[in-house]
């Protein structure tokens, strides 16, 4: 796994001279500006909301004349994670732009970190670190050009950009191909990289937008622990997905977002129980013992006589050798089996009443 230290601990106070300042909207901000020791460790910056660092309320916009968010409402605590779990144009990506202040809104307000998002932006913008749902990193330059050309974007010395360069390449496991073109990435790699390139300023809070969709098991899981460590360091994270299993492996709460509104909020447990249990479901050899079946094992189980089938709710995997012993002792033969745990269609179908449109995960570039 990656080597971490992501800076992202505040502080009040001005710790270096203006002339110091890396930071690009220092001179016309109220407040103190972030500013890079020269280690970049520890960003000083302060996050001055006390609970929560990102507020969104009642949040609308239209496109024309079709609305896509039809207020909008949630809050994250400071150094948390919420993940915003949709399916395809339910309007995530449109929150995160209207929260990165790259779009405006039609009515509602975003306080990201205590300031507006429409009156302040320049204060948003010091704070936060977008990484968009499609790679943002220049194709023809290096990994490494990439991330120095962006902290002279954000006024590093040329000196000070290498010097984070080298350390982000470092963190992101991106030393050996720092010096190819990121055309020539792998679509994890690049992923990394553009996430990298969001974090060279450290901002505390950032927007995640679908950064695993596309990438393989192997790079998501990889992608989960980057994610992980950056909250352990302390960052605020906004994260959309269309994957449950993202939301509730890595985010605190979860807010449900369909066709622009939240239809459902709460930790991963508290949504699973309004989907439901894992279930465990069985094709028997005979169809004659289905009801058998339903009365060995636990209570709320359901049969499909024509697939033979029996759908058991268990409470986890260790609750399937009970279930198979003592069907075994009713001398029921089983078939094959399989379990089924709730999916993002599950959540759909049980507050919408139909299925999630279903995605084809598309495919990063290589
Ligand atoms: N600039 C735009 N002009 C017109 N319609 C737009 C624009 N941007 C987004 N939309 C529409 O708004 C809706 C929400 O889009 P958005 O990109 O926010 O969805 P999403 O939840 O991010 O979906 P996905 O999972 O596919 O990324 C969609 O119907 C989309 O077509
Ligand atoms: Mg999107």
């Amino acid at each position: 796994m990656f080597d971490f230290s992501i800076p992202l601990s505040t502080e009040r106070k001005r710790t270096k001279s203006s002339e110091d300042s890396v930071w690009p909207h220092e001179r016309d901000a109220e407040i103190v500006p972030p500013v890079l020791n020269s280690k970049f460790s520890p960003l000083h910056y302060p996050l001055m909301s006390e609970t929560s660092a990102v507020v969104v309320r009642n949040l609308t916009k239209a496109f024309k004349k079709v609305q896509v968010l039809e207020g909008v409402s949630f809050s994250i605590p400071c150094g948390s994670m919420l993940a915003l779990l949709g399916p395809n144009g339910a309007g995530k990506t449109t929150t995160v732009r209207i929260l990165s202040t790259l779009l405006r809104p039609d009515g509602g307000e975003v306080l990201i970190n205590g300031f507006d998002v429409q009156k302040q932006s320049d204060e948003v913008r010091a704070v936060i670190g977008l990484t968009g749902q499609y790679a943002a990193i220049d194709e023809y330059l290096t990994g490494r050009e990439n991330l120095e050309m962006m902290g002279r974007l954000y006024h590093l010395s040329k000196e000070d950009s290498k010097r984070r360069a080298t350390e982000l390449l470092e963190q992101f496991d991106l030393t050996e191909a720092s010096t190819r073109a990121a055309k020539t990435y792998s679509g994890g790699m690049r992923r990394r990289l553009d996430l990298a390139a969001s974090l060279v300023a450290a901002p505390p809070i950032l927007f995640l937008d679908e950064p695993t969709t596309g990438l393989d098991p192997r790079s998501r899981l990889a992608m989960w622990e980057v994610i992980k460590q950056l909250k352990k360091d302390g960052a605020t994270i906004l994260l959309t997905t269309q994957y449950l299993e993202e939301a509730d492996k890595l985010a605190d709460s979860i807010a449900v977002i369909d066709h622009g509104k939240v239809i459902a909020e709460g930790t991963a447990d508290e949504l699973k129980a309004r989907v439901g249990k894992e279930r465990l479901e069985l094709v028997l050899e005979r169809e004659g013992d289905l009801e058998k079946a339903q009365k060995t094992v636990r209570e709320g189980s359901s049969i499909d006589k024509e697939e033979r089938r029996i759908s058991i709710p268990i409470e986890g995997v260790s609750e399937v050798k009970d279930v198979l012993d003592r069907l075994q002792q009713a001398s029921i033969s089983i078939e094959s089996l399989s379990l089924h745990k709730p999916t993002l269609d599950d959540v759909f179908l049980k507050l919408t009443g139909r299925q999630a449109e279903a995605k084809q995960s598309e495919t990063v570039p290589a």
